[in-house]
Formats: structure tokens, C-alpha cells, sequence
């Protein structure tokens, strides 16, 4: 068995070119483990804090302190890592040290025990025989907290090929309607830019429901039939309008404001007209209640949490109760540390609601939630189509498909 040897931590910068942190964990002096921890632009209230007092150093400066306290322990065994940062910090959102150190050392560590034993990470994650790659889903169209003034409200509007029956093609659909849409977009507004978001979609400059029209254009003018080859999805990321003081969903950009009756209509009539596959957080992220709405009237659309649940545990198991969702966000730095979200993963398999890994809108090159995703049994993995440290990702699915251990795509 390995043994942690040494513990590193360097300050780097994400995607976003903001500062984060990163971890070596390296065990029997030999084999490395490292990731870079991402960060969200769109934080959910109750997620883990990602550094204290906003500063990574301090993050690093803690961890220098207490790094040889985790050498000697093996670094398969995550429980252990995770109660050994708890002797750290105990607080629920690890206010102490920063989400991002438990998310990059528990991720590090198992990277280096995976590298030991000379396994792919998604192996040392699960032992289940019938492991299956979750359908891409991505991000083509961006607004909201993601790309500047002008763009829609909606945060993102997302593809995912449902209909593909290998991986390759999956992806390949994914960029075939991103290129498409940006065909479009530059022949509809001369003056586009191709400008993208945070995260790789385009950004321009439209209405909600010119941009979901432009992108039911894309997938159609690809041959494909929205709902079944193709089909689109929406993160409405409702916390970002939502305005506690005057009880109402404000879209500044659009110029209307929403009553939560009139957000259920508002959502579920986009859901309907463009036969969508995936609705995330369409209503803001304490209201349970009218997400338990659309849950009960959509049996068979991913009406999914993430900011409403922020990958704890507790929050889900109060989301199970009343039927919220039946589809949940999983963002390990959400939570904090992997055995965190892995205690997630469980809880919500438990409660028959299914998992969609996810990356952040500040990311690095890193691709290690792609394993994560698989070993979770996730249905969809949100990692984005374009831009470098969203291509690691779905990269790292392709080398994944040549050890052919994998059964083929999920059953959503
Ligand atoms: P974030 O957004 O990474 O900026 O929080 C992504 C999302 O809301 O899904
Ligand atoms: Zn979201």
C-alpha cells in the first residue's frame, strides 16, 4: 500500500485568469497527484467558502502548517484524508481553510493512489462493472453571470446529444451545433463578434427568446429533431434574478419582472416549446416548493439542483423529502472535499435522483471530474464544448473509451 510522502501547494491562476490554488500530493516518493481547484462566478449561499478572507495564500499558509500531519497515511483511503482535514477545520463550509484545499487535496491524493496502483481514477473511485460515459452537455449560448450586458438573462443554454450512441459522437454533435449557432448568429448580426462566455458558449447580443430560438435553429438546421437526436437544456441559474426585497424574478436585461407563479409559467413554457431535455435551478435556490412543481409536471425532464442544493448532503436529503428535483448538480468544490460529494453521490442514488457532474465557470486544464462523473454513475457531465479547459475535459472521455472498460453511454 502507498504512502503519502510529501504535500505541496502552489498558487496558480484558473480559467477566468484569477488566482486559485494547486496540490502535488505525492506518495512513496514517487507518484504524483495534482489538480488545480476551479471556481463558480454564480456561488450558491450555502457552498463551501472557496479560500478564507477570499485570499488563496491564506489557504496555502494553513496547509504549510498542518501538511505533515497527512504524511504516512495511504492516499486511497479518502475517508481518512477527509477526517484528517476536519481535525484542521471543522467548520460546515470550510470557512478555515478554503473548499478549495479540501477539494484539491482529497482529489490529489486519490490521483496519486490511482497512479500507485497503475488504474485509471474513475477505477479507484468504483468497482461497479456496468460503468457508463454520462452524455456531455455543454454550454453553446451564454448570459446571465457569465458573459456581459446586452447578452440574455438566462445564464446558459446547454446541448447534449441524448441520441448518440458512442462518446465521440456525442461530442462531435456538441461542436457541430456550437459551430452551427455561430453560423447563424454572425449571418442574423453583423456586428456579432463571436464573442463566448465564461465558459466557451456564445455570447451575443440577444433577447431569452431570440437566443433559444437561434439555438433550436442550430440543432434543426443540422438535420436533427430537438428532443430526440439533440436536445437543448437550460441552467436558468433563477438566484440571479431573484430579488428577496421585492419577491420577484427581475430580468433586467429582457426588462420584465417575474412573480414566483409567473417564474413556474415562464420556465415551464420554455421547457415545453423547446421540448428541453435539462432545466437547472429555474426557480431561485431557497424556493423547494415551486421547484417540487415543475419536478411533479415534468416526470421526464432533468429538473435539476445546483445552486438549490450546492452538493451538501443535507440539503438534498431536505429536497428528497418534498420531491424538489430528480435530477442533482454535483461540484466537488461545491461541497468541499471529494468524500463530501462522493457522500452525495450516495444519498442521491439512494433517493432515485440522478447526477450531473459538473465543472465551474473559472476552470483549469485539469480533467479529473471526467473520471469522477463516470464513477458516479452521473447521466450527463456539464463540462462545456469549447475552449481549452473545457476540451481537457472531453479529451480525457476519449483516451477513457481506448482501455474499453466502459459499457457504452448511460441510460438517462
Ligand atoms: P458557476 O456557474 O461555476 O459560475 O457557479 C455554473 C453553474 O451555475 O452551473
Ligand atoms: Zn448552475
Amino acid at each position: 500500500m502507498a504512502r503519502i510522502t510529501s504535500i505541496r501547494g502552489r498558487l496558480l491562476y484558473n480559467s477566468r485568469g484569477n488566482k486559485t490554488i494547486e496540490i502535488d500530493v505525492i506518495s512513496d516518493n514517487t507518484h504524483l497527484g495534482r489538480i488545480c481547484a476551479p471556481s463558480g462566478a454564480s456561488v450558491g449561499k450555502h457552498e463551501a467558502i472557496s479560500f478564507p478572507e477570499n485570499k488563496p495564500e491564506k489557504s496555502l499558509e494553513i496547509l504549510r502548517e498542518n501538511e505533515k500531519k497527512f504524511v504516512g497515511l495511504d492516499p486511497s483511503n479518502l475517508k481518512l484524508i477527509h477526517e484528517t482535514l476536519r481535525t484542521i477545520d471543522s467548520t460546515g463550509n470550510y470557512s478555515k481553510i478554503g473548499g478549495s484545499i479540501a477539494f484539491a487535496i482529497t482529489i490529489a491524493s486519490i490521483d496519486s493512489a490511482a497512479k500507485s496502483v497503475g488504474v485509471p481514477l474513475f477505477r479507484l473511485l468504483s468497482n461497479d462493472s456496468d460503468l457508463r460515459f454520462p452524455f456531455p452537455l455543454g454550454n453553446i449560448l451564454g448570459g446571465g453571470a457569465h458573459a456581459g450586458p446586452g447578452t440574455p438573462d438566462i445564464q446558459e443554454i446547454l446541448v447534449c446529444a441524448n441520441g448518440s450512441k458512442t462518446i465521440r459522437e456525442a461530442i462531435e454533435v456538441n461542436f457541430a451545433v456550437h459551430k452551427e449557432l455561430g453560423k447563424i448568429l454572425a449571418k442574423r448580426e453583423p456586428s456579432f463578434t463571436n464573442g463566448r462566455g465564461d465558459e466557451g458558449g456564445w455570447a451575443p447580443r440577444l433577447k431569452n427568446d431570440e437566443a433559444l430560438e437561434m439555438c433550436a435553429s442550430a440543432c434543426e438546421q443540422l438535420g436533427f429533431t430537438l428532443g430526440k437526436e439533440v436536445s437543448l437544456g437550460v441552467d436558468f441559474a433563477s438566484s440571479t434574478q431573484w430579488n428577496e426585497k421585492k419577491k420577484k424574478y427581475v430580468y433586467e436585461r429582457a426588462g420584465f419582472e417575474n412573480t414566483p407563479e409567473e417564474q413556474i409559467e415562464f420556465a415551464a413554457n420554455i421547457i415545453k416549446k423547446y421540448k428541453l431535455a435539462y432545466a437547472e435551478d429555474a426557480v431561485h435556490e431557497e424556493a423547494f416548493d415551486e421547484m417540487a412543481i415543475l419536478a411533479e409536471k415534468f416526470p421526464n425532464v432533468l429538473i435539476t439542483g445546483d445552486d438549490l442544493l450546492v452538493t451538501n448532503t443535507e440539503i438534498l436529503k431536505r429536497a428528497a423529502r418534498v420531491k424538489a428535483c430528480n435530477a442533482a448538480i454535483l461540484k466537488v468544490n461545491q461541497a468541499g472535499s471529494l468524500y463530501d460529494a462522493l457522500e452525495f453521490a450516495k444519498e442521491a442514488t439512494k433517493n432515485n435522483i440522478k447526477i450531473i457532474t459538473s465543472h465551474r465557470s473559472g476552470e483549469s486544464v485539469d480533467s479529473h471530474i471526467s473520471h469522477i462523473g463516470i464513477a458516479t454513475k452521473s447521466k450527463m457531465l456539464k463540462i462545456g464544448v469549447v475552449g481549452g479547459e473545457r476540451i481537457a475535459k472531453l479529451n480525457e472521455l476519449l483516451r477513457i473509451a481506448e482501455h474499453g472498460l466502459i459499457r457504452g453511454m448511460a441510460e438517462i
